[in-house]
C-alpha cells in the first residue's frame, strides 16, 4: 500500500455505519483531532460515512453516502472503518476494500470470529492492514499487546470476562439486588448491549471474542459454533451466595487453554472464580483478559469493555496504525481452522460446582469422591466443589447422581 502523504498532507478515510460506535469514532476524531493528526503526521478527514439513514444537522451531514461503491472506487480513501456489525454486508465491504488496497479497521466481533483468517490472508496479500483491536474488550488494548509484546511466548491460556453487558447485569443483580430485566434495560440505555441482547446474555458475544483471542494465540481459526457456550440465564443469587461462602464469585468466563497433546480447550460459561484470581473483582461494564505465556507468566489487561467512546478509542487507535505503519505486522495473523486442534469438550480438564437436592452428603460422596462440601444455605440442599476431573467424568457422575434420585439445580465449572 502506498503510504505517501498527499501533497496537501491529507489522509482520507471512510466510516461504514453511524450507530453507537460509528458516531463515537466521529466524536473521538473531532475531540482529539490535534493529537491524532500530530501522530499521523497529516490531517485526517472522514471523506464518507456510509449509512442508510440521514443525519441532518451534524457538522458532517454532507458526507453521508448510501452506496458503498463510491467509497471502494475512490482512490483517495486509504482506510475503511467498518462498524456496521453483523456478517453481511460487513464481510463483502471489508473484502472489497482490501481488494482495492485499502486498510480495514473493524470493531465487529462476528466478522472477525467468522472471517478473520480469510481477511487477514487477503490483507497480507494486498499489503494492507486488517485491524480489529476494538472487537475484543472495548477500550482495552489486548490484540496488539498479545501479538507484539507477548510474541516470544507460547500462550498456555487466555481467560477473561469478555462481555461488558453480562458483567454489568451480574454485578447489578448479585451485588445490588437489581432484577435481571432492570439491569439489562440499563445496559441497553448505556449503549453496552448488542442490538439483539440475546447475543450478550446467551454468551455468544463472549464466545466470538474468545475465538478471536484463541485464533491469535494458537495460530488457527476457531469458529464460535464449535465452542460449548452457556450464558448467564442459569445464574441464581443462591449460587452467588454459595460462591461467596466458598470465597469467590460467579462470573461469565470465556476461556481457551492449551491441554494435553497441544490441543486447545475452549468454553464459555458462568464459572466460580476464586477471590485469589485477578478476575474476581472485575465489576460493572469492565472486562479483563488474563493471558498466560510460558515465559511471561500471567499478564492481565483490564478496562472498559463496552460503550461508545471506549470502543471508538480502540478503533481510532487502529486508524492511526493503519495510516502510519507500512504493511501489516507479520505477527497479527492466523491460518484456517484445524479441526484436529480443538479438544472434545468431554476431555477438557474440569473442576465443578454442583448445587443438588434429593441426595444427602453421604449419597453425593459416592458419585463425587473427594468433593468439598459447602455449608448448606437451606435444608435439603447440598453445594459441593468436585475434585479435579474431566468434563466427561463430571457428566457421568451427574447422570449417576440423578439416577439415584438427585436433582442438580446448578452446575458451573470452577476457574
Ligand atoms: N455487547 C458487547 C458487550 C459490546 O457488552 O461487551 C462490546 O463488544
Amino acid at each position: 500500500m502506498d503510504f505517501q502523504m498527499g501533497c496537501d498532507g491529507l489522509k482520507q478515510i471512510a466510516v461504514l455505519g453511524h450507530g453507537v460506535v460509528g458516531s463515537g469514532v466521529m466524536e473521538v476524531l473531532e475531540k482529539n483531532r490535534g493529537l491524532i493528526e500530530k501522530r499521523v503526521g497529516s490531517q485526517v478527514e472522514v471523506r464518507y460515512i456510509l449509512d442508510r439513514r440521514q443525519f441532518p444537522g451534524l457538522p458532517y451531514s454532507g458526507r453521508f453516502v448510501t452506496d458503498f461503491g463510491v467509497i471502494r472506487d475512490d482512490p483517495a480513501v486509504e482506510a475503511v472503518v467498518e462498524v456496521l456489525g453483523g456478517l453481511e454486508p460487513a464481510f463483502s465491504y471489508a473484502r472489497e476494500s482490501l481488494l482495492a488496497g485499502k486498510s480495514v479497521i473493524t470493531s465487529n466481533k462476528e466478522l472477525v470470529a467468522q472471517k478473520g483468517d480469510v481477511l487477514l490472508a487477503l490483507a497480507r496479500e494486498k499489503g494492507a492492514h486488517f485491524l480489529f483491536e476494538a472487537s475484543v474488550g472495548g477500550a482495552i488494548p489486548v490484540i496488539e499487546p498479545m501479538h507484539r509484546c507477548l510474541d516470544a511466548n507460547r500462550i498456555q491460556q487466555v481467560a477473561g470476562i469478555l462481555n461488558g453487558t453480562t458483567n454489568f447485569i451480574l454485578t447489578k443483580m448479585l451485588r445490588e439486588g437489581c432484577t435481571f430485566q432492570d439491569a439489562l434495560e440499563l445496559a441497553q440505555r448505556l449503549g453496552y448491549a448488542e442490538r439483539d441482547p440475546s447475543a450478550d446474555v446467551e454468551g455468544l458475544d463472549a464466545c466470538r471474542k474468545i475465538c478471536i483471542l484463541a485464533s491469535l494465540a494458537f495460530g488457527s481459526h476457531f469458529y464460535p459454533e464449535d465452542v460449548p457456550t452457556r450464558g448467564i440465564a442459569g445464574v441464581k443469587p443462591r449460587d452467588a451466595a454459595y460462591a461467596a461462602r466458598w470465597g469467590g464469585a460467579v462470573k461469565l468466563i470465556a476461556r481457551a487453554r492449551r491441554a494435553a497433546g497441544g490441543r486447545v480447550a475452549l468454553e464459555v460459561s458462568p464459572m466460580l472464580v476464586p477471590a485469589s484470581s485477578l478476575l474476581w473483582g472485575v465489576g460493572d461494564v469492565n472486562n479483563a483478559v488474563q493471558v498466560t505465556g510460558d515465559m511471561a507468566g500471567d499478564v492481565i489487561f483490564y478496562g472498559r469493555g463496552a460503550g461508545k467512546l471506549p470502543t471508538a478509542s480502540a478503533v481510532v487507535s487502529d486508524v492511526i496504525t493503519a495510516l502510519t505503519q507500512e504493511g501489516p505486522a507479520p505477527s497479527l495473523f492466523w491460518g484456517p481452522a484445524d479441526p484436529g486442534l480443538l479438544l472434545p469438550p468431554s476431555e477438557a480438564p474440569c473442576q465443578g460446582y454442583f448445587r443438588v437436592t434429593g441426595l444427602d452428603r453421604e449419597g453425593l460422596e459416592l458419585f463425587f469422591p473427594g468433593a468439598f462440601f459447602l455449608e448448606p444455605l437451606e435444608q435439603g440442599e447440598e453445594a459441593l466443589i468436585t475434585a479435579p476431573a474431566t468434563q466427561g467424568e463430571l457428566d457421568a457422575a451427574q447422570r449417576a447422581a440423578e439416577a439415584a434420585g438427585g436433582r442438580v439445580l446448578s452446575r458451573f465449572p470452577v476457574l
